[in-house]
């Protein structure tokens, strides 16, 4: 295996007059027609401008959500819209092409002019894109003479974007956001600066379970909350009322709480209400009754966790999960609270970083900015698969010339 080129690893002139095919992850929020969130637009724009600026014609390919065929509530316009307004920052005409292969597209990618932009139409609208396709890969794969890969959170996917149309080109190249990653996470993964603290929280303990076995052992203490919590105490033997619990995940979780006892942190107090519609909450500490369920940590764990953040002196801070059901404000104060401190902590010189998609929804509703931490992954899936060490064929692909 070869090693991975990056997009400065060519010269300038290299760019001049190329089509180049950039894989970006453009799947985000779209409320009525408007992109309600465009971290993962943005994070896109200095590969772009780079580009852009040296001269290339570029085409970019992203799915949006999971449609099933062509449902135009999916489409891209409204990206695309988005894309205009970013980058008229540096004046790239940018245009949307309604479908993302066929003759009128084929058209529109030939009239391109140097430094123009086409965003091609949602790759999902056709189920080749997940099946690896290989004559829908060849078809992408004839708009350019340059593919380039800036979609790190689509990377552990097996995709004809993502992998299948990389083997058409003879020059490969990963773009500025999957460098980033790479970079960041990869130390995260290999060598945290330590003292190494992990805040995991958020529902679902199965997706985090390889990147757990990975960084619990590198870790110096481990704080968990949300509804991950309950499982990990309803292990320990206390009652969680009708709290979620992963029941296939407690022979893990009692493993996990045997391994790591000493670092292991979990909520010594609770929100708890009989259902996610109540207006109103108790606290309670240790067991939670029959009838309720947690839905975000109490003011004790807050003081706790807030303490052991603080106390990280200058090692890293991995946080993968809201505290609590965040969308509802009287069960937010948990995730809020552990936004604050990790901004401080960032502001205090320690390596923070943040990755899973709530997380970065729950650390803006805390009023804390993204310059506010050390690096946000755009990653959910794809982090957490990273961070185990798992195969990431769109990454893979690069390395094989
Ligand atoms: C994500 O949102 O994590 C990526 O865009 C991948 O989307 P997918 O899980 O639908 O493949």
């Amino acid at each position: 295996m070869g090693q991975i080129k990056f997009i400065t690893d060519f010269d300038d002139q290299f760019y001049y007059n190329k089509k180049v095919f950039v894989r970006v992850d453009f799947n985000v929020k779209v409320q009525d027609n408007v992109v309600s969130e465009d971290y993962r637009i943005r994070s896109a724009v200095p590969t772009i401008e780079y580009l852009v600026k040296r001269g290339a014609k570029v085409i970019l390919g992203t799915h949006l959500d999971r449609p099933k065929g062509k449902d135009y509530r999916f489409s891209l316009r409204p990206v695309s819209k988005k894309l205009a307004e970013i980058l008229t920052a540096f004046d790239a005409r940018v245009t949307f092409s309604e479908d993302c292969i066929g003759s009128e597209t084929n058209k529109m990618v030939n009239n391109m002019k140097n430094g123009e932009v086409l965003l091609l139409e949602n790759l999902r609208f056709y189920p080749e894109e997940e099946i690896n396709d290989e004559n829908f890969s060849a078809a992408l794969s004839s708009y350019a003479d340059v593919y380039i890969n800036d979609a790190f959170s689509t990377s552990h996917r097996k995709h004809s974007s993502t992998y299948g149309v990389a083997k058409f080109f003879d020059y490969r190249i990963a773009g500025f956001n999957l460098a980033q990653e790479l970079q960041y996470l990869s130390l995260l993964r290999e060598r945290p600066a330590n003292p190494f603290t992990l805040v995991i929280g958020g529902v679902k303990i199965k997706d985090k379970i390889g990147a757990l076995d990975h960084l619990l052992p590198k870790a110096d203490k481990v704080l968990i909350g949300g509804a991950a919590s309950y499982t990990f105490l309803k292990a320990k033997g206390y009652s969680v009322g009708e709290s979620i619990i992963e029941e296939d995940y407690l022979p893990w979780v009692t493993k996990a709480l045997q391994a790591h006892r000493e670092k292991i942190i979990l909520p010594i107090d609770h929100k708890v209400a009989p259902s996610e519609k109540s207006d109103h909450y108790q606290i309670i500490q240790t067991d939670i009754p029959k009838g309720m369920r947690g839905y975000d940590i109490g003011d004790k764990t807050i003081q706790k966790f807030s303490y052991e953040i603080h106390n990280n002196g200058l090692g890293t801070i991995f946080w993968n999960g809201p505290m609590g059901y965040f969308e509802k404000e009287i069960f937010s104060n948990g995730t809020k609270s552990v936004a604050v401190s990790m901004a401080l902590a960032y502001w205090r010189g320690v390596k923070t970083l943040i990755g899973g998609g709530d997380t970065l929804e729950a650390m803006k509703v805390s009023g804390v900015s993204e310059k506010e931490v050390t690096h946000v992954s755009t990653g959910g899936g794809a982090t957490l698969r990273f961070l185990a060490g798992d195969e990431m064929p769109g990454i893979d692909v690069l390395k094989n010339y």
